[in-house]
C-alpha cells in the first residue's frame, strides 16, 4: 500500500486585536496598543511574495497633463439619498453603509433597486436572509423591476464569479459582517475577514466599474466591524441614524471622495418602507406644545440646509447632595459649560437643581449656534417662564455671558420665517449683514442677559 504525505504549507499565524487591529506574534492578555482585554486573536497570515524595491518603475506626471474625467454619476432615484452622496451614486465607488442592526438598512437599499432598475442591472447579494425572505420584503415594498437578481450567499469566491456573470451595474452587499473568504480561518466578522472582503470588494468596483453598497452592522460600541478598520478603505462611508422606537431616520455621509460630508437625508419609517422627508424642520416642530416653560427653538445648519428643532429643559430641585445633569440629543459638558454661565454670568442659582435636556425628534445637535437656545430654555424651566411660540433663538454663548456671531444667519433666518416664526433673536455681531425683512422682527444682543430679558419680553 502506498502511503501518500501530504506536505503542509507552514502556516504563520498572528494574533491580531479585534479592538484596533494590534498584531503580535504571541498572545497576550492585555492588548498594548488600546488597553482592552482578552481582545487578540490568533488569525493565519498570508505568506507575502518577497519583493525587491529594484526594478519597479513609477511615473509621476505634471499636475497640468492630468486629464479630468468627471465621475459618472447615476440617480438612486431616492432626493435624499442623491444629495448625501453629492449628487448621485458614482459607477466603480464603495459605499459603505452603516448603522444599528434593525435601524432600516436593508430596506432603504433595497427600496432604490424600483428606480434604479429602470436603467440598470442590480445583483443584490444576501449573507443574513433567503431569497424568499427578500422577495417577501420586495413584495411589501412594491418592488418588482425585472432587473433585479438576488443571490442568497456568504462565500466571497462565489460572489465574486456570480457578479463577473451577471455584469451588474450595482452590487449590494447585504452585510460584511456574513460574507468570508475561504482562505481565512478566522470566523465570518472577525476583522481579518471584513477588512480582506472589503479590499476585495473595492477591487471589484474599481475594476469592473460597478458601484457596490457594502452594509456594516455597528457593533454596541458605536463602530463598524469592531474598530473603523473598514472607513479609510473604503470611497464613501453612510451612517444610518435614528431611534428604534421613533420613525425618523437620518443618513448622514461622514466621509464622501466625491462630495461633502455634511449633508444629511431625513427619512420617515412607515409600514411601507421608507418615505422621504423634504422638510425636516416642519416634522420635527409638529406637535411642539405652546406657551409651556422649558421648550424652545432653535436653529443648526446641516450641509448646506438649515434644519430647526425644538430643545426642551426641566430643572428641577435635585433630593440628592449632587445635581444630575442629563442630556440627550447634545454634549453633556456643553451643557454643563452653559449651565455655568447661567450661574455666573446671569445670577441664577442651579447648584441645587436637577437638569434634563432633551433635543426633540431624535436628531444631535453639536453646532455652538444652538447655545444661546439650549441656555434660554433652561432658564425658562428655572424661572418657570416660557418663551412666547413665535420666537426663535440663534447665537453661539462664550465664557464670559457674550453671544457671538454665528454663520449662515441669512439662511436660518429665512426657514425660521418659512415656518412662520416672526421673533428671531440673533448675535449683536450678525446684524450689520442682516436686512429686516417682511412680517420677521430680527432683534440683535450681545449678552446672556439681554437675550433672556428680550426672550421674554412679550410673555406673561
Ligand atoms: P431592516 O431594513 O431589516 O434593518 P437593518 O437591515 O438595518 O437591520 O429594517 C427592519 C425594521 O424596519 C424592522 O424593525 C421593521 C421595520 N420595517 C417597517 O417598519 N416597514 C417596512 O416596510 C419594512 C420593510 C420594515
Ligand atoms: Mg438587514
Amino acid at each position: 500500500m502506498k502511503t501518500v504525505v501530504i506536505k503542509m504549507a507552514k502556516v504563520k499565524t498572528l494574533f491580531v486585536c479585534q479592538e484596533c487591529g494590534y498584531e503580535s506574534q504571541k498572545w497576550l492578555g492585555k492588548c498594548p496598543a488600546c488597553g482592552e482585554w482578552n481582545t487578540l486573536v490568533e488569525e493565519v497570515q498570508e505568506p507575502v511574495k518577497k519583493r525587491s524595491v529594484f526594478g519597479v518603475k513609477a511615473s509621476p506626471v505634471h499636475l497640468n497633463e492630468v486629464e479630468i474625467t468627471k465621475e459618472e454619476r447615476f440617480s438612486s432615484g431616492t432626493k435624499e439619498l442623491d444629495r448625501v452622496l453629492g449628487g448621485g451614486i458614482v459607477r466603480g465607488s464603495l459605499v459603505l453603509v452603516g448603522g444599528d442592526p434593525g435601524i432600516g438598512k436593508s430596506t432603504l437599499l433595497l427600496q432604490i433597486c424600483e428606480s434604479i432598475g429602470i436603467n440598470n442591472r442590480i445583483l443584490y447579494v444576501s449573507g443574513e436572509e433567503s431569497v424568499n425572505q427578500i422577495k417577501l420584503r420586495a413584495d411589501r415594498l412594491c418592488i418588482s423591476t425585472p432587473n433585479l437578481m438576488l443571490l442568497s450567499e456568504t462565500n466571497f469566491e462565489a460572489i465574486h464569479s456570480s457578479i463577473l456573470d451577471v455584469k451588474p451595474q450595482l452590487v449590494i452587499v447585504d452585510s460584511v459582517q456574513t460574507i468570508f473568504k475561504p482562505e481565512l480561518t478566522s470566523a465570518p466578522g472577525s476583522i481579518s475577514q471584513v477588512r480582506e472582503v472589503t479590499v476585495n470588494l473595492m477591487k471589484v468596483a474599481k475594476e469592473n466599474n460597478i458601484a457596490v453598497f457594502l452594509v456594516g452592522h455597528v457593533t454596541k460600541e458605536g463602530t463598524l466591524a469592531g474598530p473603523r478598520v473598514l472607513e479609510h478603505m473604503v470611497d464613501c462611508v453612510l451612517y444610518f441614524e435614528g431611534e428604534r422606537h421613533q420613525s425618523y431616520r437620518i443618513l448622514r455621509a461622514v466621509k464622501n471622495r466625491f462630495g461633502s460630508t455634511n449633508e444629511i437625508g431625513v427619512f420617515e419609517m412607515q409600514d411601507r418602507g421608507l418615505v422621504e422627508v423634504d422638510n425636516p424642520s416642519l416634522v420635527l416642530l409638529s406637535g411642539r406644545p405652546k406657551n409651556v416653560p422649558g421648550s424652545c427653538v432653535v436653529c443648526i445648519m446641516e450641509g448646506t440646509r438649515p434644519v430647526l428643532a425644538e430643545v426642551q429643559a426641566l430643572v428641577t430641585p435635585t433630593s440628592f447632595g449632587i445635581p444630575r445633569r442629563m442630556s440627550t440629543g447634545i454634549d453633556s459638558n456643553r451643557i454643563m459649560m452653559l449651565m455655568a454661565v447661567l450661574e455666573k454670568r446671569v445670577g441664577l442659582h442651579l447648584q441645587n437643581q436637577d437638569a434634563y435636556i432633551n433635543v426633540v425628534g431624535g436628531i444631535r445637535i453639536d453646532e455652538p449656534a444652538a447655545d444661546l437656545g439650549v441656555i434660554t430654555s433652561i432658564a425658562s424651566s428655572f424661572r418657570n417662564i416660557s418663551i412666547p411660540p413665535q420666537t426663535i433663538l440663534m447665537g453661539e454663548v462664550g465664557l464670559t455671558g457674550e453671544v457671538r456671531a454665528i454663520s449662515h444667519l441669512g439662511k436660518r433666518v429665512n426657514e425660521a420665517n418659512k415656518l412662520g416664526f416672526s421673533r428671531c433673536i440673533v448675535p449683536m455681531g450678525n446684524m450689520k449683514n442682516i436686512k429686516q425683512s417682511g412680517d420677521m422682527k430680527i432683534i440683535g444682543v450681545s449678552s446672556v442677559q439681554e437675550a433672556l430679558d428680550v426672550a421674554v419680553e412679550n410673555s406673561d
